[in-house]
């Protein structure tokens, strides 16, 4: 078997995976989420760590796994978090989490200071979620922490510390902190010289599938396994979402529905230039990278809808009629910009609409509305990445819309491409499987793992006037974020 270890914002997820890719059991445990004051989101570090030891015991009791059947085991984490270490390896705060967003004033600063050097060295924006600004906000801030820290790590190395007691972080985790020269995969000198950082704040880098120690004895017993267990580095998130679901190729791409949605597609060429319009990460996959462009408010508009208006039905009573709606939900047009937008606007400010409303609208006609408005926003980030010459052939749809046929079929129409979704799908703890199955030596790369693990089903072609219909009604959708910015800027000061 392998272990892969999902550490996300709201739970930790731990899979046992055999040869055949197959999910033989599975374990989730919740952690709470620190909102102190208003756009701060933290967490407990040991949270985390406890969490996975009992994920990880729980899978090995329920599979009645012997100790040393355990090839490998690794990791996907929640990206950009901060964990800062003192000497004796112990945080000296809370980590402060991805969508914390009290760094506005250091982004800023970021800009000011490396103008372009920040898209040359660390190839993308200053974004409040980012690594570097909440280092530049505890030195201001705290500065008595700051003054005692010694390393710093992201959340999913941090637990792997705990459970190797050796400090690493993978270049696809790395990527997301704003300190990586990314094509050049090494801790920028110039990035930590313009902010006076020392290059000994940054650990070890090392690539995904490395092995990086085993488990420490009074671990292991805690989880029932040898303490010859192996442990590899493991991905970011989005990078194991993208090798869980096969993205290991040029011209396929990710759309990931959750609360909020992603298009991410494989890149080969670290000289790819989308000027900072959308994140480039390095792949959890050596020497491969992402182009990757988020929507804030995906699955959470289809969620807050049927809360607002339908609070007692389930998603599948809520999605019922709308099949005998036609596409365009008959002129009815939805911005799903409810926490604002990042790609490509990148801005907070920005709201939702729904453009169109006539008396023949009945709530199908919104439903569908909201599911069309959620993949125009996506089909920007597509837009964005065709304009600068990326080939997409296929995409592949996770989270809620790889559930749905209709949403499928919608996908494939706005989108123009041929879309398929996986069969049974696990999120990026499968990815962070295949990276334990790599480092195991089970397979020799990760395209070759995914022969195995990985089982598409289905795939949705575009209908010709569906298609049509869709991209002249994208054309009037993106004519309104420009027409209502300025409303909205107008709506700050009533907001709640
Ligand atoms: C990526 C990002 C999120 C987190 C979620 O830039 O902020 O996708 O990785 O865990």
């Amino acid at each position: 078997y392998v272990i892969g270890i999902d550490l996300g914002t709201s739970a930790v997820k731990a899979l046992l995976v055999n040869k055949s890719g197959q999910v033989v059991a599975e374990a989730a445990s919740n952690y709470p989420l620190y909102h102190d004051h208003s756009g701060w989101s933290e967490q407990d570090p040991e949270d985390w760590v406890r969490g996975t030891i009992a994920a990880i015991d729980e899978v090995v009791t329920s599979a009645k796994v012997a100790s040393n059947e355990v090839a490998g085991i690794s990791f996907s984490g929640q990206m950009h978090g901060l964990v800062l270490l003192d000497k004796e390896g112990v945080p000296l705060r809370r980590a402060i989490l991805w969508n914390d967003t009290r760094t506005t004033a250091q982004c800023r600063y970021i800009e000011q200071v490396l103008g372009e050097k920040l898209i040359q060295i660390a190839r993308n924006q200053a974004l409040e979620g980012f690594t570097l600004p909440k280092i530049l906000w505890v030195r201001e801030h705290e500065p008595d922490v700051f003054a005692q820290a010694n390393v710093f790590l992201l959340p999913k190395d941090y637990v792997r510390y705990r459970l190797t007691g050796q400090l690493h972080m993978d270049y696809s985790d790395a990527a997301g902190t704003l300190l990586l020269d990314v094509a050049d995969k090494r801790w920028s000198e110039t990035l930590l010289q313009s902010f006076q950082l020392p290059l000994s704040l940054c650990p070890p880098l090392v690539e995904s599938h490395d092995h990086v120690g085993e488990l420490l004895p009074a671990i292991a017993e805690q989880v029932q396994l040898d303490p010859t267990t192996n442990v590899f580095a493991g991905g970011a998130d989005n990078a194991c979402g993208a090798i869980g679901a096969g993205i290991l190729h040029e011209g396929l791409t990710l759309s990931s529905i959750g609360t909020s949605g992603v298009i991410l597609a494989y890149e080969a060429d670290k000289t790819s230039d989308f000027a900072g319009k959308v994140h480039f990460f390095n792949h959890g996959m050596q020497d491969a990278y992402y182009a990757m462009g988020v929507t804030l408010a995906a699955g959470y508009s289809l969620s807050w809808f049927k809360e607002v208006f339908a609070p007692h039905e389930t998603f599948d009573q809520l999605l019922g009629g709308i099949d005998t709606i036609s596409p365009g939900s008959n002129g009815l047009l939805f911005t799903p910009y409810l926490v604002g937008e990042r790609t490509p606007y990148a801005d907070a400010n920005i709201r939702a609409s729904f453009i169109g409303m006539d008396g023949s609208h009945r709530r199908s006609h919104f439903v569908r509305a909201v599911m069309e408005g959620i993949t125009y926003s996506l089909h920007e980030s597509i837009d964005l990445l065709r304009n600068a010459g990326k080939q997409i052939d296929k995409v592949v749809s996770i989270g809620g819309g790889g559930q749905n046929k209709i949403w499928l079929q919608m996908q494939a129409d706005i989108f123009n491409t041929p879309v398929v979704a996986l069969e049974n799908e696990q999120g990026p703890g499968l990815g962070a499987a295949m990276l334990a199955a790599v480092g195991a030596g089970w397979f020799s790369t990760l395209q070759d793992c995914a022969q195995q693990f990985v089982k598409y089903g289905a795939t949705y072609a575009p209908e010709e006037q569906a298609t049509q219909t869709y991209a002249e009604l994208f054309a009037i959708y993106q004519q309104v974020y420009t027409q209502t910015k300025q409303i909205n800027e107008q709506l700050v000061p009533f907001r709640a």
